[in-house]
């Protein structure tokens, strides 16, 4: 049991360390959020209040403990074909128009989270794959978190997340776990096979994504920015993708008026001039 709550002063430390490291801007009003969601952690660190942790995070500088903190702070939800016009967009708009080009068709999804973006743009190609001759994909997958990482690589997800996929696609592209695995899903090799993942932090210099993307979904991760930081992150973001290429962002992310480079396609979803 932790003695008294998380002061104004270690919020505020704290939640200018999270900005610095991943760009997540925590307002005031989260302080709350915060202690709850670090509780447990700093129990099991063996701390009884939760200024010492402060102090140990922000005077020792040890990068897996200020990876921890983020990870226990950032918001990870996501969902197969989540916001789903954006798939239809890249199954019968953004494909079949990229297929002439020159080498492989590159796309990335930058807030990766637990995969499930990942895994349905990579049924999006599959199922593109067998309309459009030779189309050749490389996807992309990243994020912050290393759990998450971890989580996306296995592919590994409970039956119930698969509601959104139906059954079709479920048949076709995941594999039912038996014994221990009852209840779970794994996305099957060739699936897993179409895609990779590594650990991106979107405040980085520079995105080792492998050159120019063709499409970047970078969705409902902004949103947790401020404007400073989300606006050189749509900079880089820019930077990354080919003349022509898309950047998709949520539903509820309008880029504002912020978008140099690039101009509106479609609901949330902004092409490079
Ligand atoms: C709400 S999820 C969005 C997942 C997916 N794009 C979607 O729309 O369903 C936000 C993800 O952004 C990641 N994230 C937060 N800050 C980041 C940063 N600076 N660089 C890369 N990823 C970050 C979090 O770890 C989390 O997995």
């Amino acid at each position: 049991m932790l003695s008294g709550g998380l002061s104004p002063q270690s919020f505020r430390r704290l939640s200018a360390l999270v900005r610095e490291r991943s760009g997540i801007a925590l307002s005031d009003d989260k302080r709350m959020l915060v202690a709850n969601r670090l509780r447990k952690h700093v129990t099991e660190l063996g701390y009884e209040a939760y200024d010492p942790y402060s102090d140990y995070v922000l005077t020792s500088g040890a990068a897996a403990e200020i990876d921890t903190l983020i990870e226990l702070l950032v918001t990870n939800h996501t969902s197969f074909f989540r916001e789903p016009e954006h798939f239809r967009l890249l199954s019968e708009e953004v494909l079949p128009e990229l297929a002439s080009s020159s080498g492989p068709v590159r796309l990335w999804s930058a807030a990766a989270s637990s995969g499930e973006e990942v895994y349905t743009m990579a049924m999006v190609v599959a199922e593109a794959s067998r309309q459009i001759r030779g189309l050749d994909c490389r996807i992309t997958g990243s994020d912050i978190s290393r759990r998450m990482l971890a989580i996306a690589d296995k592919g590994v997800y409970p039956l119930a997340a698969l509601d959104p996929v139906g059954p079709v696609f479920t048949k076709r592209y995941f594999q039912r776990g038996i014994s221990s695995q009852n209840g779970r899903c794994r996305a099957q090799a060739d699936l897993r096979s179409r895609v990779r993942f590594r650990r991106i932090n979107l405040l980085d210099s520079s995105y080792p994504v492998g050159g120019r993307q063709h499409v970047i979904f970078c969705r409902n991760v902004m949103i947790y920015f401020d404007a400073e930081v989300r606006a050189q992150t749509i900079d880089r973001l820019t930077d990354m993708l080919v003349p022509g290429g898309y950047l998709f962002v949520g539903y509820s992310e309008s880029l504002g008026a912020h978008t140099p480079g690039l101009e509106p396609a479609w609901h949330g979803v902004y092409r490079r001039i």
